[in-house]
């Protein structure tokens, strides 16, 4: 058994996270990292880095050692030249969950950026049957439980990704939030954190592990960033 992020899990499990940055020519980036801890700490897995908007995900192999509350990673991506990019990142408790907080650079440790890598424990990133990629249950959850909560940069520009908070106010999701789909009959509602107005996701009824965690855009969005056709499992709906 392991000990990482507040959570105790076998070595053979993998810890799911979603890393995020933004690169020095202004893409946003999302590492969907799944990896394995074993009991001296050595970290081993695979990660796919998406590029915001277009989906492509681009391979890498993980490789690491985490010390104490610090993860430790280097990244080797196919194909790419040079392939190596290095993490060094502190862990903290979130409102729900955990985050990683620090730096990626270069191999070379030249310019280092900054680099949050987010750990909801009830769910993971997968392919979505309704679009593109989605935020999907790990473990079982019941009616009422928090299943995510929802972290990033607000500001006044409402995106296809935002979470509305308020007039004008919109928070920017930098982790498994950046991924959750609209569907007519969610899985999840939407309460506001009463001192950060923050949105937190929880559980409209018993959830099964592998369920996908939708919300229902048009309860809380007012006028859509982006349109589309609605494509959720529902006969009837609302976009
Ligand atoms: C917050 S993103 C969700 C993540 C998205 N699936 C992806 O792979 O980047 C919101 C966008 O996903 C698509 N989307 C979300 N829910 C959808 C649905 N029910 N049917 C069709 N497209 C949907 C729309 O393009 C929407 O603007
Ligand atoms: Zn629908």
């Amino acid at each position: 058994m392991t000990q990482f992020l507040g959570t105790t899990r076998e070595a053979s499990r993998p810890l799911h996270l979603i890393g995020f940055h933004v690169s020095a020519r202004g893409t946003r980036y999302y590492d969907r990292a799944a990896l394995l801890i074993d009991e001296d700490g050595r970290v081993s897995g695979s990660v796919e880095r998406i590029a915001e908007r277009d989906g492509v995900a681009q391979t890498a192999e993980a490789r690491g050692m985490v010390m104490g509350n610090r993860l430790a990673l280097m990244l080797e991506f196919e194909g790419a030249s040079p392939s190596g990019v290095m993490l060094d990142l502190a862990a903290e408790t979130r409102r729900h969950g955990a985050a990683l907080i620090g730096r990626i650079a270069g191999a070379d440790g030249a310019t280092a950026l900054a680099y949050v890598m987010a750990h909801a424990p009830a769910a993971r990133l997968d392919r979505s049957p309704t679009h593109g990629w989605g935020t999907v249950l790990e473990n079982a959850v019941l009616a009422g439980e928090t299943v995510l909560g929802i972290d990033g940069p607000v500001g006044a520009e409402q995106t296809p990704y935002s979470f509305r908070t308020d007039d004008n106010r919109h928070v920017e999701p930098t982790g498994y939030g950046h991924f959750v789909n609209h569907a007519c009959e969610p899985s999840c509602g939407i309460v506001y954190d009463s001192v950060t107005a923050l949105p937190t996701l929880v559980a409209l009824r018993d959830l099964a592990a592998g369920e996908e965690v939708t919300f229902d855009y048009t309860g809380t969005e007012g006028d859509l960033a982006g349109a589309f056709e609605c494509r959720c499992p529902a006969l009837v709906h609302k976009v």
